[in-house]
């Protein structure tokens, strides 16, 4: 365990406030799990930005997440919308379901927390022996793109603003972020502000977060390593081939008997 694991990653009902705004991905993965051929189980599912509207879709898909309180947010937001969903409180690295899967999937870049190339290796081993004959591992993560990490500097950069979904007041989000490139990793401290009716600072939180990058073709030989048959990355949610600093690597691995 590294002193990264004791961080808590955000409290649940503020990741749903700064992130359920992001959809790019949500056609890709939940047209995914209704094609898929078998149960699914979205590992790292959070307070369910995915799962959710998966289960919606009429999918058998499982959850796991580490962080029993993601879980909490995500029981309670189902079972208004009437869903009781199977999730389970464990460590992608390490956990023991009973079933098998013919599709997992890693939705948001949930892969980047794992930190040491032996916490990716034990996750992906564990993940593989969950998956069905011929199932698929999905997921998803961002290219360190270069020019990205010269601009990173110490002053905190606006990332976004928006209204709060409840107040419609303004909510602005400010990052900065250190990459260590000789340790692939980076350091993301965002500041969550929430605005009052006279544009103050009402609240202020922050939110701190470690994620490890992964190059292509240290990508392969992970999964060479951890027994994965075939694999192929993409560019994109639309299946664009992988060729800018820029683009999303979304990577496919099958196990056996692909
Ligand atoms: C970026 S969030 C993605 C949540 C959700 N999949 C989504 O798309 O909104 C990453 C999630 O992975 C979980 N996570 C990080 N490391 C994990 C691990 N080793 N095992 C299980 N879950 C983990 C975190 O608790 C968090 O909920």
């Amino acid at each position: 365990m590294t002193a990264h694991d004791l961080t808590l990653y955000i409290t649940p009902e503020r990741y749903d406030l700064v992130y359920s705004w992001y959809r790019d991905d949500l056609d890709f993965y939940v047209g995914l799990a209704k094609r898929a051929r078998g149960p699914v189980l979205e590992a790292g599912c959070g307070t369910g930005r995915v799962l959710i509207p998966t289960l919606q879709a009429g999918v058998d898909i499982d959850g796991l997440d580490r962080e029993p309180g993601m879980l909490e947010v995500l029981k309670r937001k189902a079972l208004a919308l009437g869903l009781k969903p199977t999730v389970v409180a464990a460590d992608m690295r390490d956990f023991t379901l009973p079933r098998r899967y013919a599709l997992i999937t890693l939705p948001f870049r949930a892969f980047m927390h794992l930190l040491t190339t032996e916490d990716q290796l034990q996750a992906l081993r564990c993940l593989r022996e969950h998956l069905e004959p011929g199932g698929s591992l999905v997921y998803n993560l961002f290219y360190p793109s270069f020019e990205r990490m010269v601009q990173a500097g110490d002053e905190p950069v606006l990332e976004r603003e928006f209204p709060h979904p409840e107040s419609g007041l303004p909510v602005m989000v400010y990052a900065r972020s250190r990459y260590d490139r000789v340790r692939q990793i980076l350091e993301s401290r965002h500041e969550i502000v929430e605005s009052d009716a006279r544009g103050y600072a009402a609240a202020t939180h922050h939110h701190d977060f470690t994620l490890r990058w992964t190059y292509l073709y240290e990508m392969e030989l992970l999964l060479r390593l951890a027994g994965f048959s075939r694999f192929e990355v993409a560019g994109g949610f639309d299946g664009r081939a992988f060729e800018r600093p820029e683009d999303e690597m979304v990577w496919t691995a099958w196990g056996a008997g692909a």
